[in-house]
């Protein structure tokens, strides 16, 4: 097992990172906190220490980007840096984790994706809610065939943002943060839903800017058709009193609901309900209780991710998120924004002469 060099280049979720990381120290040295604002980095950098990691703090990326001792650029910076920063990594030979949203656009993410084609390295977008023991059961569920065909789902992203969240001037503005609550929030909760329920087919969207005076929506009304033919509301507010997630799918044989744990509503325990005739629910119940059971002790969120990107880079599995799977996410972004100015039903996929392609905020 190789052991990489990461440098988390943004010390605010970078701290989450950092914990991810340090859970998967056999694989990964945290080897420098990169970030403008020392008073950020260095609480970090003592914490990596504390772990036993010869942790450095720098201040210069373009140093850090062509330091050969690192081979893995993890980006948490703000979400319009994202893009130059992923070529730079890349054209410095790095292997590149970002966060969410990956890029601008549909346009841009076609360019990383041609320059990552050209190269040798690995690109993981970070979608850590993926990693939840809940969710895994669900997927397993399926898979095992118990689900039967996907009917109706709810998605809740309910969640309170008051002024004091965009004091953080990158927020609430489109040149920073890119969009509002379905780029910076809802993201994960349908990136779920399409592990789930599989590709969106055609979005209609309401978006609106309800609860705080910024540029970009704070809430939104969304129905999905997706690919399989289910249907799916998706309701998104930042005006929550408190935080809140919630996804619930019917299937044809089996209705399935997460917690209310916002940040990660994967986690355990979901509540899973067999439907069918009586003589059949005892069968139904004893394999969702083994695969629930299965499913416990599973390490959740970045370190799992982390977990997974280790393997990625050593040859024995897949990347567990990828750059299809960001843009996707992207693509469903684009047809919302696209929906919502239009008031018309936006049918996906969006190849290159789609509206919106190279700007979803035009
Ligand atoms: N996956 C998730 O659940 C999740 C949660 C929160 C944030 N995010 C994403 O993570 C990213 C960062 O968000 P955040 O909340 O941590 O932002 P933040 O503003 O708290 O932190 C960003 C840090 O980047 C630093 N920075 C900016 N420019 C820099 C540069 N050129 N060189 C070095 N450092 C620089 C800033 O000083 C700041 O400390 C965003 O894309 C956001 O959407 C994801």
């Amino acid at each position: 097992m190789t052991r990489h060099r990461v440098a988390i280049v943004g010390a605010g979720i970078g701290a989450e990172h950092l914990t991810g990381f340090l859970a998967n120290s056999e694989r990964f040295d945290v080897a420098v906190i990169c970030d403008l604002d020392a008073s950020r980095a260095e609480p970090l950098v003592q914490q990596a220490r504390a772990k036993g990691s010869s942790t450095a703090y720098a201040n210069d990326l373009d140093a850090v980007l062509s330091d050969s001792s690192v081979d893995i650029i993890d980006i948490c910076l703000p979400p319009q840096l994202h893009k130059q920063t992923i070529l730079n990594a890349l054209t410095c030979n790095k292997h590149v984790v970002c966060e969410k949203p990956l890029v601008a656009s549909l346009a841009e993410i076609d360019e990383v994706a041609e320059m990552l084609n050209s190269s040798d390295r690995l690109l993981m977008p970070v979608f850590q809610y993926r990693f939840g023991n809940g969710m895994g059961a669900l997927l397993d569920l399926i898979k095992a065939g118990l689900a039967g065909k996907p009917l109706v789902a709810t998605v809740e992203t309910h969640w309170n943002r008051l002024s004091d969240y965009y004091h953080v001037p990158w927020r609430g503005k489109w040149a920073t943060e890119l969009g509002g609550a379905v780029v910076g929030h809802a993201i994960h909760n349908h990136d779920l839903l399409c592990r789930v329920f599989g590709p969106v087919a055609s979005v209609q969207a309401d978006l609106a800017t309800r609860v705080n005076p910024i540029e970009t929506e704070d809430c939104g009304s969304l129905l999905y058709r997706m690919s399989s033919g289910a249907l799916v509301t998706s309701s998104v507010t930042l005006g929550g009193a408190v935080d809140h997630s919630r996804l619930r799918f019917c299937f044809e044989h089996l209705t399935a609901e997460s917690g209310l744990e916002p940040y990660n509503p994967g986690t355990a325990p979901w509540q899973f309900q067999a439907r069918g005739p009586q003589e059949t629910l005892g069968d139904a119940q004893a394999v969702i209780d083994e695969t629930v059971a299965a499913h416990v002790l599973h390490v959740e969120g970045y370190a799992r991710q982390f977990e997974r990107l280790g393997e990625a880079l050593d040859g024995t599995a897949a990347l567990p998120v990828t750059l299809a799977d960001a843009r996707a996410s992207l693509e469903l972004i684009t047809a919302i924004y696209q929906a919502d100015a239009t008031g018309a039903r936006v049918t996906l996929p969006l190849l290159a002469d789609a509206p919106g392609y190279g700007n979803w905020t035009v």
